[in-house]
């Protein structure tokens, strides 16, 4: 059953709804199934390990093997910061981003209804990972990106797989006003995260890390914050962990936004449910360059049931956390990601982290996403000819 967050009106899964027709609040997909835990121990690692878990026709999956991402210990970064860091890195996915959970369930239901277009706005990981599961289902796929703020490799992506790429004049929340607009008048499926089914797919990250932890939840999770759908679903799949007793406790969910962007962290730090949406948002992490988050419902929700935060980070402190995790750690991320490292840095200084706290940053997307950030960011090759005796020379003055 699909139901409303907000005022609780019910639908049936099979409706092509995106909001609430009684209220205007987002939806849900509310699953009532009891499985055993030990079902997922054995089968490969990809999302489709918890299938009976995702509320869609198994007979019409699109995949390309998502989920299953790595979950790296990382003691120097952790030490330095004086906690037990762990990472989950979902720019190994498919395309490069956490959005490809929520697109192979997404794409799957698009299949099961028989739609023929698929279209969304994008700050670009939303785009590329589109693009390809469209090509893959062998669907007509349109995507809106804001003109001049999509970094160059999702660009690349969503024009290489053949979607059929508008560059709006406008930022991120016009565009996906448009894009809804053209939806609710039944031009295309829309598989923004307001879709409640891309969120099915996504909420894998928060049962793959309690499993990653052998069926514990830990202390903390933290990632960055645009629409705010990644939040709720990993909210939403610790939570129908604890439900079913597969774990004993749940994470304090922490969202970290940009200072330019940061509609979310200003509802929090006014213990409010409404936000006020930021007109003009600006930030070098273009992904989360959203101003008007669709789903802040069940962000905040998520963040003051788990009695969790919001914090925003600089500019400065994401390209520092960004080059911090990648030569300290070897993990490389676009900057949008690298919002979460920045946060934990932030916190733990403010006195919000304590000491020794268990705690995952996810980590969204893949450094190569974004490469001009990463050129600009770096010291460039010195350019020497071959000779033994110059590279020598170079070798021994280090
Ligand atoms: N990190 C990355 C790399 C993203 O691409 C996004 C969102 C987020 C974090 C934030 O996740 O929106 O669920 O709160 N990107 C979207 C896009 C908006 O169009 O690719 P969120």
């Amino acid at each position: 059953m699909i139901r409303c967050v907000v005022c609780g009106e019910e639908y049936n899964n099979d409706e092509i709804i995106y909001t609430c027709t009684n209220c205007g609040s987002v939806l849900e997909l509310v699953n009532d199934v009891d499985v055993s835990k030990n079902i997922f121990e054995n089968r490969k690692d990809t999302l489709w390990k918890y299938k009976e878990l995702i509320p869609v026709n198994e007979d019409k999956i699109v995949t390309i093997g998502e989920g299953g991402t790595p979950f790296c210990k990382c003691d120097k970064l952790g030490e330095e910061l004086g906690v037990e860091l762990f990472v989950k890195v979902e720019g190994s996915n498919p395309t490069g981003s956490f959005k490809d959970r929520g697109m192979t369930v997404g794409m799957t239901k698009a299949m099961d209804l028989g739609v023929d277009t698929v279209g969304c706005a994008s700050t670009g990981n939303t785009s590329a990972s589109l693009a390809a599961y469209a090509a893959r289902a062998g669907l007509r796929c349109i995507v809106f990106l804001p003109s001049g703020k999509v970094a160059l490799g999702k660009l690349a992506q969503a024009m290489f797989h053949g979607a059929e790429v508008v560059s709006l004049r406008g930022n991120f929340d016009e565009a996906l006003e448009a894009m809804t607009s053209l939806a609710l008048e039944k031009h295309l499926y829309l598989l923004n995260s307001i879709n409640p089914f891309r969120l099915e797919g996504q909420k894998t990250i928060g049962y793959e890390i309690a499993q990653d932890l052998e069926w514990k939840s830990p202390d903390r999770i933290i990632l960055p914050v645009g629409n705010a759908g990644n939040i709720s679903a990993i909210w939403k799949g610790i939570s129908e962990f604890y439900d079913m007793g597969f774990i004993d406790s749940k994470p304090m969910m922490t969202g970290i936004q940009a200072e330019g962007a940061c509609p979310i962290t200003n509802a929090f730090r006014k213990k409010s449910m409404e936000i006020d949406p930021v007109e003009n948002p600006e930030t070098i992490a273009t992904a989360i360059r959203i101003g008007s988050p669709v789903s802040y419902t069940k962000a905040l929700n998520a963040i003051y049931d788990s009695n969790g935060y919001s914090q925003t980070v600089s500019d400065e402190e994401i390209l520092a956390a960004q080059k911090l995790l990648a030569q300290k750690e070897g993990i490389g991320v676009e900057p949008a990601s690298a919002a979460s490292i920045a946060g934990l840095r932030k916190l733990k200084d403010e006195g919000v982290i304590d000491k020794g706290e268990q705690i995952v940053c996810v980590v969204t997307g893949h450094l190569l996403k974004d490469p001009n950030t990463a050129i600009e960011a770096s010291t460039e090759p010195v350019e020497l000819d071959a000779d033994i005796n110059k590279l020598k020379e170079l070798l021994l003055n280090k």
